[in-house]
């Protein structure tokens, strides 16, 4: 666990983007947190420094053979000034997982959440309040070692940077149009498609390049295999109201274990909404829309929230969704969603955290 951590303070504090200049990812706070681990020492000295650019020995690991995860959580500012984060220990246990998977060194769950408390409390004036924003936090490890060898790295370091966001897609909360690939894949089961390590999405850049020529925000990934069943969306997982039943796909090895996925099911369940894990193939979806079963679709990811999806373009044949409209369902989720992680409405799960209560 994690006990004093060493502050060094910025002299130069950076001018703050204005709320409607925000856009996703392109601001950062004036402070990041940084923590080593070597197989002598493990984790070891933790601190937080004024935001600025890590050197690496070209040989680092990192460079040539990808072993890196990230994770991406958010904090919000209530109406009386506390500090809220949804569901933090959530992300640092996805990231142990992911971890394993890439054979990185596991990490304290409780010292990760004093480190984002303290680095929270160091910048808590880089907080946007303005509808729709957020601080995104994003915690990532990178395998440091100067070595050419295809095995672990023996050092790693675990940083902490955090932007002020405002929506992730330029449609805001509009819906979405989404461009199901059918040449390219993004992952198998036993692959690392459930970890949450840059291979995944730099697989993914050349398919989302071609769908934004066709004019498309995302694509839809098929399964690797049989190329028929739904897998995710670029950013998000996905859901599909058919008959008045959620579907979702279940998790089966190739498609992350979303945050938002599991809380979104957790609220539907709560509304007695009933939800179906299973898999979906995307003949099934068009079939449903033939039959005019099909009333809403939406995406869910910590990035992009609940995004309502408009338009699917599977092999030229365009499915409009609700006649490209946000649906019901989809409002109310967001309006939940958004409410409980503003503080603004009662948190029945327990899901967030205050981070508030450090004084630094
Ligand atoms: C997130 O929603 O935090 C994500 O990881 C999406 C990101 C790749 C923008």
């Amino acid at each position: 666990m994690l006990q004093l951590l060493e502050i060094e303070l910025t002299k130069n504090k950076k001018q703050q983007p204005a709320a409607d200049q925000l856009g996703f990812g392109n601001h950062f706070t004036d402070h990041m947190f940084i923590m080593d681990y070597s197989t002598d020492n493990g984790w070891h000295k933790p601190r937080i420094i004024p935001y600025q650019p890590i050197v690496l020995d070209p040989a680092a690991k990192v460079f040539h053979y990808g072993q890196t995860i990230f994770e991406g959580l958010k904090a919000y500012k209530t109406d009386d000034g506390r500090v809220l984060l949804f569901r933090p220990q959530k992300n640092i246990q996805r990231m142990n997982r992911s971890n394993e998977r890439l054979s990185v060194p596991e990490l304290d769950i409780d010292t990760v959440i004093e480190a984002l408390k303290q680095l929270i409390a160091v910048d808590k004036d880089w907080i946007p309040t303005a509808p729709s924003t957020s601080l995104y936090i994003r915690p990532f490890i990178i395998a440091t070692q100067a070595q050419l060898g295809v095995a672990p790295s023996t050092h790693y370091q675990f940083i902490i940077i955090m932007s002020p966001v405002g929506a992730y897609y330029t449609e805001g909360v509009n819906p979405v149009k989404i461009f199901v690939e059918s040449d390219y894949v993004r992952s198998v089961k036993g692959g690392v498609g459930e970890a949450k390590t840059a291979g995944n999405y730099a697989a993914g850049l050349k398919a989302q390049e071609l769908a934004k020529e066709k004019g498309y925000s995302q694509v839809l990934w098929l399964d690797g295999v049989h190329r028929k069943y739904i897998e995710e969306v670029g950013s998000m997982n996905v859901f599909f109201k058919i008959n008045g039943v959620v579907h979702t796909p279940a998790l089966n090895g190739s498609i992350l274990d979303g945050v938002t996925r599991n809380s979104i099911i957790q609220l539907l369940q709560h509304w007695n909404v009933q939800v179906a894990q299973r898999p979906i193939t995307i003949e099934e979806l068009y079939e449903a829309s033939r039959k005019g079963e099909l009333e809403e679709a939406f995406g869910t990811g910590t990035a992009a929230v609940i995004s309502p999806i408009g338009e699917l373009n599977w092999k030229d044949d365009v499915l409009v969704i609700n006649k490209g409209l946000t649906g019901e369902l989809s409002k109310k989720l967001y309006d939940t969603l958004t409410g409980i992680q503003m503080g603004k409405l009662a948190d029945p799960f327990g899901w967030m955290v205050e981070a508030s209560a450090v004084n630094v």
